[in-house]
């Protein structure tokens, strides 16, 4: 038998060197450089998206859920004949499908998804802007020259783009795919799975949309040249297999995504993140679901501001949904199926707005808890504003709120209350990606 050829082995380790020593010049200190740079800029537009009186968008929120509940005017709906059959009745009854779901020519009216997000991350346009781009190539071989055709050749574009798939596919990224500001990311009428690869990262940009995909069983990557945008690749670390890494960004929208069994998180938000909504989205077979701030000396995560609505949080969940530091986070009409440990955690004072979900609490009699305080004493968390109101408790769940002398300065003059947890079941009856057909209504 033949033995390996050394000298092409040689020659291919000659040529790995190479290309090491081309990356770490590169990868020098421009760089770091370039990332600082982009951080700076970032935290400017994350300020200006922080809103200093957050109940306004919890009250805009949750009148349009009332709006879209009260209003009788989808009966309309109930006739309409739809060329070859009656149409059935509008089934849509949150006001963010509600603003398209019934609508059969989505297919031409894609854009229209950006008139319907509510909540912090409302005014998110994503590529709204700019024109179609068709993914026709599931492969992801080139990390820094990415071909035409392919997801990262997308999403690294500096203009804004409506990326769309011109068919089902399952994508499976080598390294961190690098979303770039200005992007829509529209599952709507393929089966599109992101799974068995790297993570989608949102580094200090904003304006993102990512909606109707299914992300599942990301691992963790080795890290390596990666490109970022048209004018700048460089080297990754390893990455740590989480769904989704929002890092340094704002205005980013999440909606009717489903996610399960990645290595790390489903979706982490970090490094003073804000302006962001997750909804509608499905999470199942996951331990550490969400986590808002990682860290408890990381003071600017105090502007996170996160809508999380309408999602159903189901089977095989453990715990973080979400855990919380600093921020203010409005959890609104969730369905919480499933949990093992808890639902809703967190420390370092983070303000909890728990409205009108249902909590289902688990047969284990030492889990009921909704909430947990992480490593806190009760003098201390005692002053945090945990508040739960219209929940719909079930099999012996329980919400311990708080707020003490902080509670005064949160004012509750004219605050709109949430459509109770009863309406849940309802809200969320659509959750995770859906099948949308041409000429059909989602
Ligand atoms: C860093 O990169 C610049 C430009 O890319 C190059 O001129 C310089 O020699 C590099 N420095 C080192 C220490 O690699
Ligand atoms: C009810 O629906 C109609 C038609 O879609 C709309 O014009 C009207 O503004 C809605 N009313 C409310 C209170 O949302
Ligand atoms: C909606 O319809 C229900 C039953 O048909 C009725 O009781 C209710 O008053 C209506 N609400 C509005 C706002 O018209
Ligand atoms: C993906 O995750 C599921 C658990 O949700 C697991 O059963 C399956 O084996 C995983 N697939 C791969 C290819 O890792």
């Amino acid at each position: 038998m033949a033995g390996p050829n050394w000298s092409s082995v040689l020659f291919l380790i000659c040529s790995f060197l190479s290309v090491l020593s081309a990356g770490t010049a590169t990868a020098n200190f421009t760089d770091e450089e370039y990332w600082k740079q982009r951080e700076e800029i970032s935290r400017a537009r994350n300020l200006v998206a922080y809103e200093p009186d957050p109940e306004v968008a919890t009250d805009h929120f949750n009148r349009a859920v009332h709006e879209a509940l009260d209003n009788n005017s989808t009966r309309r709906v109930l006739r309409q004949w739809r060329g070859h059959v009656w149409a059935t009745k509008c089934t849509a009854t949150n006001p963010i499908d509600r603003c398209w779901r019934c609508r059969k020519n989505w297919i031409r009216e894609r854009k229209r998804l950006v008139k319907c997000v509510k909540g912090f991350a409302r005014g998110t346009t994503g590529g709204a802007a700019g024109r179609y781009y068709v993914v026709t190539d599931p492969s992801d071989n080139d990390l820094v020259k990415p071909k035409l055709g392919t997801l990262r050749h997308a999403v690294v574009q500096d203009k804004p783009l409506w990326i769309i798939f011109a068919r089902d596919m399952v994508i499976t990224l080598r390294e961190e795919l690098i979303v770039n500001s200005h992007k829509t990311i529209d599952g709507r009428g393929a089966r599109v799975h992101i799974a068995y690869g790297a993570q989608i990262t949102i580094q200090n940009v904003h304006n993102i949309i990512i909606h109707n995909v299914k992300i599942h069983n990301i691992t963790n990557s080795w890290g390596g040249m990666v490109r970022d945008s048209l004018s700048h690749f460089g080297l990754r670390t390893a990455s740590d297999g989480d769904g989704i890494s929002i890092l340094g960004s704002s205005k980013i929208w999440i909606d009717h995504v489903s996610m399960w069994n990645c290595k790390d998180g489903l979706i982490d938000v970090i490094q003073g993140s804000t302006a962001i909504t997750i909804s509608n989205s499905h999470f199942t077979k996951h331990d550490h679901v969400m986590l808002f701030g990682a860290s408890n000396s990381y003071e600017d995560d105090k502007i996170m501001q996160i809508t999380v609505a309408f999602n159903h949080f189901g089977k095989g969940l453990v715990q973080r949904m979400p855990r919380c530091r600093f921020g203010f986070f409005h959890v609104v009409n969730n369905d919480y199926t499933h949990w093992e440990m808890y639902a809703i955690g967190g420390n370092m004072n983070p303000t909890i707005i728990s409205q009108g979900n249902r909590y289902i609490a688990p047969p284990n009699m030492f889990a009921k808890e909704v909430t947990k305080r992480e490593y806190t004493l009760q003098s201390e968390w005692q002053d945090w504003v945990w508040k739960s109101e219209g929940d719909l408790m079930r099999n012996g769940a329980f919400f311990i709120q708080s707020g003490g002398k902080s509670e005064m300065a949160y004012s509750r003059k004219g605050f709109i209350k949430a459509k109770p947890g009863t309406y849940v079941k309802r809200l969320t009856r659509f959750s995770g990606a859906l099948s949308c057909k041409r000429n059909q209504m989602c």
